[in-house]
């Protein structure tokens, strides 16, 4: 089996690397490739890639996921959220090949408070969130076979994250402040790769859980309880480690300006993913735990 892979260098991208190599031969171009183009900008390489490599599976890791950039730079958004998986959709369907793709909590507007399922209907707030969506109904349009995980607050080990800038600031400064009127679970690329790796699995063998998924951690914080866990483990993982910061003050998003809103309640209810692939997603804190043991780990120059 021949799996090709976009955004294989980003958060999910290179988890994906080790979650999908047992399943077949992966072809994973990066964007700057010569010989098969990776780059979701040029839409015709696009398609050519799909044409030449013949894959069975497609899992388009990619996108342009600077939320508040893509305010100033609508057009881009649209052409790597939304056209080029469409482009990816429009291939796999003419090769009768599965599309696996990721989508997000933006595509919801934020309002109440209960965890949004996958029949709620969509309301997006920004320019990526739009995009998103865009994309969504694109594939959903052109491929039958396809997967969509929409995720959440996606952290990983490798990379700049959340996690490790709080440690930086909590370091730097005596009082630091988060956003606590956000709610939604900090999902690790470790668990988005292993899950996709596993429906997959299932789905070419019985290729009947085809469609949208939310995929998500259990569980629920803010940005201003994730920065709490995150202090808190970093001191009990190593006691070496110096935090300044003797507070972490909650405040409400509008503390801070940021040229996209974000949705305040970007709960997602997994229940049908848990239900349909016979998953049991684990709690948020366990996953962040195990990253801030390979941050605290790999980091000697912050202690
Ligand atoms: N991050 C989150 O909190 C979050 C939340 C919900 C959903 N999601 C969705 O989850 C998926 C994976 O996100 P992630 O966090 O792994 O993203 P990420 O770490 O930002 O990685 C995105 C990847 O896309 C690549 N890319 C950007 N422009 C490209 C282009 N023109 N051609 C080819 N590749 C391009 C980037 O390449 P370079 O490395 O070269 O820049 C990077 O490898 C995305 O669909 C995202 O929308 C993410």
């Amino acid at each position: 089996m021949k799996i090709l892979l976009l955004g294989k260098n980003g958060q999910v991208g290179w988890e994906l690397q080790r979650s999908l190599a047992p399943l077949g031969e992966l072809v994973a171009p990066g964007r700057d490739d010569t010989a098969l183009c990776g780059d979701l900008s040029n839409l015709d390489g696009l398609a050519r890639t799909v044409q030449t490599v013949r894959p069975d599976v497609i899992v388009n890791a990619a996108a342009h996921t600077a939320v508040d950039r893509a305010e100033s730079e609508p057009e881009l958004a649209h052409t790597l959220n939304a056209l080029a998986p469409g482009v990816l959709a429009r291939e796999a369907g003419k090769l009768g090949a599965w599309l696996v793709h990721y989508s997000t909590d933006y595509v919801f507007d934020g309002s109440g408070s209960r965890p949004w399922t996958e029949t709620d209907a969509p309301a997006p707030l920004s320019v990526y969130g739009r995009s998103k969506l865009e994309g969504e109904r694109l594939i959903q349009a052109a491929c039958p076979q396809h997967l969509i995980f929409r995720t959440s607050w996606v952290y990983a080990a490798r990379g700049g994250n959340f996690a490790k800038t709080m440690l930086r600031l909590a370091q730097e400064r005596e009082r630091l402040t988060v956003i606590n009127d956000q709610f939604g679970a900090p999902t690790g690329a470790e668990l988005i790769a292993d899950v996709t790796a596993h429906a997959l699995r299932q789905c070419l063998r019985q290729p009947v859980g085809a469609g949208l998924y939310h995929l998500a951690a259990s569980g629920e914080t803010t940005w201003h309880g994730y920065a709490n866990q995150v202090l808190a483990l970093a001191k009990l993982i190593d006691s070496a480690i110096k935090i300044k910061a003797t507070e972490v003050a909650p405040v409400p998003s509008s503390a801070f300006a940021t040229a996209a809103r974000r949705p305040l309640n970007s709960r997602l209810g997994c229940q049908k993913l848990q239900a349909n692939f016979g998953l049991t997603l684990p709690n948020w804190a366990c996953g962040v735990e195990k990253m801030m043991r390979e941050v605290c780990e790999a980091l000697p120059i912050i202690k």
